[in-house]
This record gives structure tokens, sequence and C-alpha cells, in this order.
């Protein structure tokens, strides 16, 4: 049975990575996860200097999932590279840099800092609020969206992935301007917007009223834009967006995904990208499917 998939260039023995800011960068797994068998970390979002993150709460469960609105805390791309790098350099996986930035300066900042570090590839995070365009994220705006693209691709060195916000009337016409920006690969969807009101308190749950939502609940979504992407772009496509099992993946495979990644489910079941690799096979051999390539975009 053949698993190995092909991400702009770079060959994954598998097509399940993880998704951004649910794995870190894998050490609180180790216990349960053999980081070997992962064919793509993703780990999560690295800027040109230490962010705090939003204040709490900043987590909240839903039906269904859960919003969050941790604010892209992290320590910065010095301390991610010294220490992050060497520890994920361990396994026999590939590592993809999750960038996260609120100029394009900044962005451009961690991907020339990322130049020379021993990482696969790159996932420009254009959900980020753009502070010199009011907080407004870069992924809502094609015209925005692709220039913060060509300035990241002017100075990458590792193929570059730009990650869709679902927060738009049109996901097809970002994704375009993505790719006309130069990128090598798309990935979908990050967290919807959403909110929860505590009714006793008459206020919102979380610190910043509201978040991003995230887990099953969003996957419907998720299939249906990942399906329109695929068929707007000639790029490959890491799809995600409340995949909890197998076959869930197998869906948005069958939507016309390349590779998906596995991210809500991580904090619920800390060994669910194990699980969800185990089903995809099981479901391959159940069907006769021989190489997992072949179902992608099958869907009639
Ligand atoms: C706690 C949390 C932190 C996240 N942090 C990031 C991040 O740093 N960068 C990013 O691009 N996406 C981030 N995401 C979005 C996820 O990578 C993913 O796109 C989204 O949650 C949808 O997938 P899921 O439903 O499987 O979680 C985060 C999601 C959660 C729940």
């Amino acid at each position: 049975m053949k698993l190995t998939v092909n991400i702009a260039g770079i060959e994954l023995k598998n097509p399940v990575m993880t998704a951004s800011g649910t794995f870190g960068s894998g050490k609180d797994f180790l216990p349960y996860v053999d980081i070997n068998k992962i064919g793509c970390v993703v780990v999560k979002g690295v800027a040109n200097k230490e962010w705090l993150g939003n204040p709490p709460p900043r987590i909240v469960e839903t039906y269904g999932g859960m919003i969050n609105a941790v604010g892209l805390q992290n320590p910065g791309v010095d301390v991610f590279c010294r220490e992050d790098i060497p520890f994920l350099r361990q396994f026999d996986t590939k590592i993809a840099v999750n960038l996260a930035g609120r100029t394009i300066d900044e962005y451009v900042e961690v991907a020339e800092r990322l130049a020379s570090e021993d990482v696969d590839l790159l996932e420009l995070n254009i959900s980020c609020p753009n502070v010199k365009e009011g907080g407004v994220a870069f992924g809502v705006n094609a015209a925005m969206a692709q220039k913060v693209t060509e300035a990241v691709k002017k100075v990458a060195k590792q193929p570059l992935i730009v990650k869709l916000s679902p927060n738009v009337t049109d996901i097809s016409e970002i994704a375009r301007a993505a790719e006309a920006g130069g990128a090598d690969a798309l990935s979908l969807i990050n967290t919807l917007i959403g909110a929860k009101i505590d009714i006793h308190k008459r206020k919102f749950i979380l610190s910043t009223k509201q978040g991003g939502l995230s887990g099953p609940a969003i996957k419907p979504v998720a299939v249906r834009m990942v399906y329109q992407v695929a068929n707007a772009v000639d790029l490959p496509i890491i799809g995600m967006g409340g995949i909890m099992t197998g076959e869930d993946a197998i869906e948005f495979m069958m939507a016309g995904a390349n590779a998906i990644a596995v991210g809500t489910a991580n904090l619920l079941n800390p060994t669910a990208t194990m699980d969800i690799l185990d089903e995809m096979s099981i479901f391959m051999r159940n069907e006769g499917i021989e190489n997992i390539n072949d179902i992608v975009g099958i869907v009639e």
C-alpha cells in the first residue's frame, strides 16, 4: 500500500500532518505519539519576536468543538531555532514552520531567519490581524493575500504553503491570489470566527469576546472549501478542519486534498494522529485502494 504524498517537491511518508497550534513542536506528545510515524509536523505559529498572547479566558468548549483566542503566543523565532528544530530533527519526519506576523515586514523577517535553517516547508498564516491595515486579517483581502505571499516568497528558501482563512465570501478568489503571489501549496481551513456568551454574567466568555472556532463543528464547511479551492487552483492542498477519524481524513482527500492535518482532535485524544493514520490504512485495505493519491479529488 502506498501512502507517500508529495507537497511542493517534499515527499511525506504519509498524508497525516499536525495542524499548527494544536501539537506545539511535539514535545508534550512524546509519551503518546511516535513522531517518526507522522508525515509532517507543522509547528505552532512562530513570529520574529516573542508574543505573549491574549489574557485568559482564552479557550472555551462549544457543541462539536471549541473557540480559542490564544493569540499566537510564542517565544519568537530565535528560541524556536535553538530549541525546537534540534528536537524535531531527532525524528524521521518533515518539519513545516507556521509563520506569524502583524506586518509584511514581520513575516519576511521570520522567513529570512529560517532560510538557513534545516526545515522542510514554511506555512504562511495569513489569518493574522494586519496592524498596518487596522487589524483586518491579510487573508480576507485578495490583494493583501497576494502581496504578503509575494514578499515572503521572495526571501523563502523552503517551499511556501499559504494557509487560508475561511472567514471570507469567496475562498477561491483568495486561493487564486495566493497562487498568483507564488504560493507552492495551500492549506485550509483556519478557524471560523465565533463567540460564546455567559448569560448569567451577561458577558462574553473569552477575554477577546470572539475567537476561532475549530473541531468537528466546522468540518462540513472545510470539506466544501477544500473542494472549491481544489477546483480553482493548480496547487497541492492540505485539508483540515474537524478531522477526528481516518474516514474524515479520507473525505478531505476525496474532496481534493493531497494531505490532511489533525488539529483539535489532538487536544481531545493525544494519539489522534496515530489513530487516524491506522484508520486510513484500514479503509484503503477494505476498499482495495493501493495508492492513497488515487483518491485525491475523486468525488463526483
Ligand atoms: C488552540 C489552537 C491554536 C491554533 N494556533 C494556530 C497557529 O498558531 N497558526 C495557525 O495557522 N493556525 C492555528 N490554529 C488553527 C489550526 O491549525 C486549524 O487550522 C484549525 O483549528 C482547524 O482544524 P481543526 O478543526 O482540526 O482544529 C490553531 C487552532 C487551535 C485550536
